[in-house]
């Protein structure tokens, strides 16, 4: 049994927490760390976990995940899956009305657990969102302790 760890990165950031999520699983397990672009050809068979990751653009994933969320199927009835993304800090988003608006909006993980879950994957865990200061990053402090944090919540 494995865990594969897929992510998209624009700028660098969601690539990090990605690393760090697959850091946390690594202990005594096979944990595969791919970018999107990799992902096409591995099987999910095998597989006792699948996690995503990808930037929130447009109060969703970039297009490549989304249209993996949309597509993949699990290779066993209700194979368990996890996602996250990466989001503007609330505090950083100026003027403060618009922060409304981005928080009404949404974001890329719970867009992609929804496609999962459509597709027939079993979410495990909480959809998560980690910070980054600005547009290009960088992460808030202690985002990447906090994303540790949140992948050993997913093998406990
Ligand atoms: C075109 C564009 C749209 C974005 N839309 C959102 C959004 O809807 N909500 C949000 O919280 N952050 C948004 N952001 C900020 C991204 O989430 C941020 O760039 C991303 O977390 C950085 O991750 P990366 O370094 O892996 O690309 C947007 C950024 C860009 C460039």
């Amino acid at each position: 049994m494995s865990i594969i760890v897929v992510y998209d990165s624009v700028f660098g950031n969601t690539a990090r927490i990605a690393d760090a999520v697959a850091g946390a699983l690594r202990p005594g397990r096979e944990v595969k760390l791919l970018r999107i672009e990799e992902a096409a050809e591995w099987p999910l068979r095998g597989v006792e976990l699948l996690v995503m990751g990808s930037p929130t653009r447009g109060f969703r994933p970039t297009p490549a995940m989304s249209e993996l969320a949309a597509v993949l199927r699990p290779a066993v009835p209700g194979q368990a899956a996890a996602v996250f993304d990466t989001r503007l800090a609330p505090e950083d988003i100026h003027p403060a009305p618009l922060r409304w608006v981005v928080e009404a909006g949404g974001y890329a993980a719970t867009r992609m657990a929804e496609k999962l879950d459509e597709g027939g994957f079993t979410l495990r865990g909480a959809p998560a969102g980690f910070l980054v200061g600005g547009t290009e990053g960088p992460l808030k402090p202690g985002e990447l302790e906090r994303a540790a944090a949140w992948a050993a919540t997913l093998i406990a």
